[in-house]
């Protein structure tokens, strides 16, 4: 099994199937018999993440993204902060692009430096100018949220085996259908699985992919942490998942028709989408990504007018989060991004007036058509 939609749905089955079962059943059960497990990890306890929806959402996610295994948690964020507590201490510092999640930065600027590990930010890509020696861990996003920047993965990957560094990256614009970075040589690629790998708006997850060996590690803090995905959400997630190859296909392909829309509308100002020319990195893109995702950002030429455009939307929904089948839109400095200062958002380049698209399953003619409407 290569393609990815095939992996979606057959990678990681329980065979024989139980009962014969098509579908994945739900253990919805808290404990399981236990027989001398000999190792805690081993003692069949969902807090422990082993629960064969565990095991089995487990095993489809590393098959993915070609990782070893694969650890399934309770958020986005509770994959990013097991991993980061998992893997750093007292006095070690993480490496950064300049911008991301509001709630990465946030968990970075407000949470881990309390407890002695400092964050240091890479301007304009050069990531060997903020080494030190304590820096242990270097950290992405395949396409930032919510400039849709691609970083130089060469760069990145060439600056952690200099300097030994953990290598991580939150795949979660991509998706494994766009981008595989286990495959280009970074250690770990995380997701918040509540959006594209789920895919439908009703599940809050994530997850962390890597080598068996680190997965051990971040399990092992995760059992002590307890932000386990409970065995339904486990369910959600799995059938979820099973769609991602034609969702985030179609998802793509009308992005792009979206981006090029706008790109010549004469009341935009500017749109960021990898798979436009005019994107800084769309060489880039093109030469790492299979496709350049359901996710855009742009800017009215009129800011004045961006409450009036929102308005008058008919089809997308104005709401945080994305990934969905539903087509959303959101103004970044007013949601994702809400929690950094002003100046932070200055720095990181993110105006009152930018307007964020996650785009649906809706058909592209018809999102054309409202954007059209709505611009006036
Ligand atoms: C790129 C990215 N990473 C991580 C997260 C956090 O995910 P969650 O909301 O599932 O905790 C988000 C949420 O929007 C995100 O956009």
């Amino acid at each position: 099994m290569k393609d990815i939609s095939t992996l979606a749905v057959h990678a990681g089955e329980i065979s024989p199937r139980i009962e014969g079962a098509i579908s994945m059943p739900v253990f919805q059960s808290a404990n399981f018999e236990f027989h001398d497990e000999g190792d805690y990890a081993n003692i069949k306890y969902a807090r422990l993440n082993n629960t064969p929806n565990h095991l089995a959402l487990h095993a489809k996610l590393a098959a993915l993204e070609n990782g070893e295994d694969a650890l399934v948690l309770a958020s986005g964020m509770a994959a990013i902060s097991t991993t980061l507590l998992a893997l750093l201490s007292k006095g070690d510092r993480i490496l950064t692009q300049k911008t991301l999640y509001g709630g990465t930065f946030s968990l970075l600027a407000q949470e881990l430096a309390r407890f002695g590990i400092e964050a240091d930010v890479a301007a304009d890509e050069n990531w060997e100018a903020k080494i030190r020696p304590e820096t242990r861990m270097i950290y992405a996003e395949t396409i930032s949220n919510p400039l849709m920047e691609v970083p130089d993965f060469q760069k990145v990957l060439a600056t952690a085996r200099k300097h030994k560094l953990i290598s991580v990256i939150d795949n979660t614009f991509a998706s494994p259908v766009n981008f595989k970075p286990i495959d280009l040589g970074f250690d770990l690629s995380l997701h918040s699985a509540t959006k594209y790998l789920n895919g439908h708006s009703d599940l809050i997850a994530g997850c962390v992919i890597g080598s068996k060996a680190r997965i051990k590690t971040i399990s092992h803090t995760a059992a002590h942490l307890g932000a386990t995905l409970d065995p339904h959400g486990c369910s959600l997630l799995h059938r979820g998942l099973k769609t991602l190859g034609v969702r985030v296909e179609r998802q793509n392909q009308t992005a792009l028709r979206l981006a090029d829309f706008l790109s010549h509308h004469e009341n935009v100002a500017t749109v960021n989408y990898p798979g436009l020319p005019s994107h800084p990195a769309h060489s880039r893109a093109r030469e790492y990504f299979k496709g350049f995702g359901g996710m855009l950002s742009f800017e009215l030429k009129n800011p004045s007018q961006v409450e009036s455009f929102l308005g008058r939307l008919k089809i997308p929904v104005l709401a945080a989060s994305l990934g969905g089948v539903e087509s959303l839109v959101i103004i970044p400095a007013r949601s994702s991004h809400l929690s950094l200062t002003a100046e932070e958002r200055r720095q990181s380049g993110i105006t009152d007036g930018l307007i964020r698209f996650s785009t649906g399953l809706e058909g592209a003619d018809d999102l054309i058509a409202d954007l059209k409407q709505a611009l006036g």
